[in-house]
């Protein structure tokens, strides 16, 4: 028996909102449950409008493309990251433009970011690592100062605050996912949010193929069909009843961990800057030197002690599909590098057991020998 990396939890109305689904027969998007989903997730980040979509990467996408994104537009983001950051901005014929991470957090180094603003850049997007927020202050000084969007992936932050604001809630539009490992899941799922009524009605637009409201099949945009049904929000509206509890979870669970790993001098544990609410959605380590092995073979031997893991992000700049695109030649991020081959996750789901996380512990700590 494996401790898994994740497994979700249902511990509220999901059953009651999907029977409501089956009994009242909204299953599609046209459903209830869907502008509810919207209100509700929206309001909890203190903004006006949100775009329920079927995946975080249609979100980014969506959110891109509302926000005007388009030709020759450049978009500043971490190499460090999933690579539907850089897919979205590529579909719209844009050009992803990488800064490397930070040491501590492991989120964009914001103080790359100036260097590479040049006429072409429009947006920089910050993605919000492992439940980590990034430094936003001095990207919103950036983006004033040279006119561009910020469009946060908070894809893996639902709930993180910088400096008392929730990530996700900062920039002109924030992108969510609600993939079944996330804090607030529908299985798949996403949403765009906003509180820019123009944003939020051009990502509506095109979640829908760019469907003219009042003139149904007279369209004047390509959009996608990328919508969400109503089975997906009545799990998500269920779920983020009780998304404090999910948080808490996720805040005790990493507590433990620090508590019991604390002693491993080969591995760094992740921090909480004090301008920050981290909500730990995935619990992850950093093989120091010291340790002298790569995060594939700790993920090995956690294997065989019954411990699953994921490594961290492969940097974009190291992806094979982009650089036989012709991107990022020549370009170097020590840190993401670093990340890539020294991190991995432990087991952190809503479902982990005290007993788990204490077994989890004690196979490191075997490997370590202590
Ligand atoms: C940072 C980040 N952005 C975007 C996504 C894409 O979300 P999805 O898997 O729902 O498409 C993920 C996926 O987990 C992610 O971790």
């Amino acid at each position: 028996m494996m401790i898994p990396v994740n497994e979700p939890i249902f511990t509220g109305n999901e059953k009651k909102y999907l029977n409501r689904c089956i009994d009242e027969g909204w299953i599609s998007s046209e459903g209830p449950f869907v502008r509810e989903f919207e209100d509700k997730f929206s309001a909890y980040l203190g903004l006006r409008y949100g775009v329920a979509v079927c995946n975080g990467t249609a979100a980014l996408e969506v959110a891109l493309a509302a926000a005007g994104i388009g030709r020759g537009d450049e978009v500043i983001l971490p190499t460090f990251t999933i690579i539907s950051c850089v897919t979205g901005v590529l579909r719209l014929g844009g050009k992803p433009v990488l800064v490397d991470s930070e040491p501590e957090t492991w989120n964009m180094d914001v103080s790359q970011v100036a260097a590479r603003i040049n006429n072409e850049t429009r947006a920089i997007m910050p993605v919000h690592i492992y439940g980590h927020p990034v430094d936003m202050d001095p990207l919103r000084e950036l983006a004033a100062k040279h006119r561009l969007l910020i469009i946060e992936d908070a894809a893996e932050a639902h709930g993180a605050e910088y400096r008392g604001r929730k990530a996700g809630g900062i920039g002109q539009a924030g992108c969510f996912s609600f993939y079944a490992n996330k804090i607030v899941n529908t299985g798949e799922g996403g949403m765009v949010v906003t509180a820019d009524a123009a944003i939020a009605e051009r990502a509506r637009a095109y979640r829908n193929l760019c469907f003219q409201e009042g003139k149904r099949f007279y369209h004047t945009g390509l959009g996608y069909n990328f919508r969400m049904t109503n089975l997906q929000a009545a799990v998500g509206l269920a779920q983020l009843e009780n998304i404090e509890k999910h948080i808490a979870i996720k805040i005790h669970n990493a507590s433990l961990y620090n508590r019991n790993l604390a002693d491993i001098a080969e591995i760094r544990l992740p921090v909480e800057k004090e301008w920050a609410k981290n909500v730990y959605w995935m619990y992850g380590i950093e093989l120091r030197d010291a340790a002298g092995m790569d995060n594939g073979e700790l993920a090995d031997r956690l294997r065989e002690r019954g411990v699953a893991t994921r490594p961290f992000f492969l940097g974009m700049h190291e992806q094979p599909v982009l650089r036989e695109m012709g991107l990022f030649r020549g370009e170097g991020y020590p840190v993401a590098e670093r990340l890539a081959r020294r991190g991995l996750y432990l087991p952190s789901g809503l479902a982990l057991t005290e007993e788990q996380i204490d077994a989890v512990s004690g196979a490191l700590h075997d490997i370590f020998g202590r």
